[in-house]
């Protein structure tokens, strides 16, 4: 038997559309035990979603390496413990998929390298900026070349990241629905040069600078729109920090100095409570480990 932990992320962060993610404190613990048949059970977040079948995105990914790589698959009893919100922005499907693929290699003796499994959770999920910093920790930059996808990750410093979850249904599928098929060339350069100081400033924790930088023209504002308290709540979470939508949203996330995390998230949770909106809230750190074997 093997047990593994896979992390939540936060893609895009303010302007790196699909190419910026970011490793963060919260887990799905997932063992795998030698059976003959697959089955899978969870408990914790959407445990109640993904016990209807053993068919979803993590059994998915889990077949899948066996099947790429040639390897009878009798069985396996697969429990997850989540912690990560689906639904969210926070990575819950790349997480699923990155569990699948990794468990999957460490349970085979590793027969796939890290940018295999990178370019399989890719292919599954559509693009790489939730799934590199799932498997590789820390904050990664993450681009699609012909066959292959370009990543350099780094270590960030020990930032308070405050999440703030609204209970809206917001499919990813939707959320990419609404945006434009074509950006104006003003826009596209003013998320270029902001993307590269958003690593910037994230690395050396330059809070000044990443306050005037998490800005963003290709994404954000066609969803937030859509998203019922989101534009109050995201404004509110500027005047506490630097702040995003987490991923295509429906999270706010927010860079705050450690002492305003806790003020910073009630205030941003009762934006979305006025707007009779529920919403979950946690403060959490950047994470450096990726996918690991426990
Ligand atoms: N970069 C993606 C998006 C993240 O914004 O649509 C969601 O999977």
């Amino acid at each position: 038997m093997i047990k593994i932990r896979v992390p939540a992320t936060s893609a895009n962060l303010g302007p790196g559309f699909d190419c910026l993610g970011l490793t963060l404190n919260i887990w799905n613990e997932i063992s795998f035990e030698p059976a003959n048949k697959v089955t899978y059970h969870a408990n914790g977040q959407g445990a109640e979603k993904l016990n209807k079948g053993t068919r979803n995105l993590l059994t998915k990914a889990f077949t899948y390496v066996h099947e790429i790589c040639g390897k009878d698959l009798k069985g396996f009893n697969i429990q997850a413990h989540n912690e990560i919100p689906m639904s969210s922005g926070l990575g819950s499907s790349a997480a699923a998929i990155i569990g699948g693929l990794f468990g999957a290699n460490e349970l085979l003796n590793h027969p796939l390298n890290e940018n295999e499994l990178l370019l399989l959770a890719t292919n599954m999920e559509g693009h790489p900026d939730n799934v590199a910093p799932a498997l590789f920790g820390g904050l990664v930059v993450s681009v699609t070349s012909d066959d292959e996808i370009i990543t350099r990750r780094y270590d960030i410093p020990n930032w308070a990241i405050v999440i703030v979850k609204p209970s809206v249904e917001w499919p990813t599928r939707v959320a990419r629905a609404v945006l434009p098929k074509s950006v104006s060339r003003v826009d596209a350069v003013y998320n270029i040069g902001r993307t590269a100081l958003v690593v910037d400033a994230l690395r050396n924790k330059d809070l000044e600078l990443l306050q005037k930088v998490m800005d963003d023209r290709l994404h954000q504002s066609y969803r937030l729109k859509h998203i019922s308290g989101a534009i109050s709540a995201y404004k509110t979470a500027k005047q506490f920090g630097a702040a995003a939508l987490s991923g295509a949203g429906p999270s706010i996330i927010c860079f705050v100095p450690f002492e305003k995390a806790e003020s910073a998230k009630a205030e941003i949770m009762f934006r979305f409570q006025e707007h009779g909106i529920k919403a979950w809230g946690i403060t959490t750190t950047p994470s450096k480990q990726g996918a690991h074997r426990i």
